[in-house]
């Protein structure tokens, strides 16, 4: 039996071992706009039309609505497979700062994890979803008591790993400091991977020039370089150069 789960990011899983190891939950990390929700929107749409995996992508930021469209620019056409359950959108994003939502499927405002977590499941398990993301664990823990979220991911770990699907948990990573928001989600999953902005050599005084990179930092059970590689996002979505350099 196949022991990998293909991202559907082009040069990416032939770095890993040929995707990420089953069952498993993954660490993204990355500052503000550097390309996590798109990788996972990608994750999850890859999973649906290329290998008939249904996925499960909850969003605590922006509204389903905003996904849709953002992933309608790489030609996702997530509605098409939202309509045959192979993907659902979560909106835990909606009522909990207070707008009405019409989507089919939500959480209420006063959730909490436990509550969130079952419902999850029950999904996950109605549609026998194979793939999962948390976009973004900040966005959901930022209204926590921090000595309680160490225990809440803990539990979320152990949710998702109970559905046997393949779950990315995005983090966010502040001024490029270390490669997670509270410094212990690592420590719940299977692999990290972090996605960067790195600043070239300067053509001009002052005037920085950017490149993408991509940095697989842990994955269990793969034999990995710890290299960062390029990576752009193109109008097919994200594309890793496994051959490319960073200046
Ligand atoms: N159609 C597109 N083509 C190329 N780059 C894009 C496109 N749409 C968005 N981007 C880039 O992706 C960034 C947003 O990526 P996103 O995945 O939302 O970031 P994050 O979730 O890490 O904050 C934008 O700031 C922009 O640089
Ligand atoms: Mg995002």
């Amino acid at each position: 039996m196949e022991d990998r789960v293909k991202t559907g990011i082009k040069g990416l899983d032939e770095l890993i071992g040929g995707g990420l190891p089953k069952n498993s939950s993954i660490l993204l990390s990355g500052e503000a706009g550097t390309g996590k929700t798109i990788f996972s929107l990608q994750f999850i749409y890859s999973g649906a039309k290329d290998f008939g995996e249904a996925g499960i992508y909850v969003t605590f930021e922006e509204k389903p609505e905003e996904l849709r469209r953002e992933a309608s620019q790489f030609g996702w056409d997530f509605k098409k497979y939202e309509a045959k359950k192979k993907i659902v959108i979560l909106d835990a994003a909606s009522l909990r700062v207070g707008v009405p939502t019409d989507e089919s499927f939500y959480v209420k405002s006063d959730f909490d994890i436990k509550t969130l977590l079952s419902h999850l499941y029950e999904i996950a398990i109605d549609i026998d979803a194979k793939r999962i993301v948390i976009d973004s664990l900040p966005a959901f823990f930022f209204s926590h008591e921090s000595e309680k979220m160490r225990d809440d991911v803990y539990m979320m770990g152990r949710v998702l790993a109970e559905t046997k699907a393949t779950s990315i948990l995005i983090t966010e990573i502040v001024d490029g400091q270390g490669y997670s928001r509270f410094g212990f989600e690592e420590f719940v999953t299977r692999g990290v991977i972090t996605m960067h902005l790195v600043e070239g050599e300067k053509a001009m005084p002052r005037m920085a020039e950017y490149k993408r990179g991509i940095f697989v930092r842990k994955m269990r059970e793969t034999n990995h370089k710890i290299k960062q590689y390029p990576f752009s996002i193109t109008d097919k979505g994200i594309v890793v150069y496994p051959q490319g350099e960073i200046y």
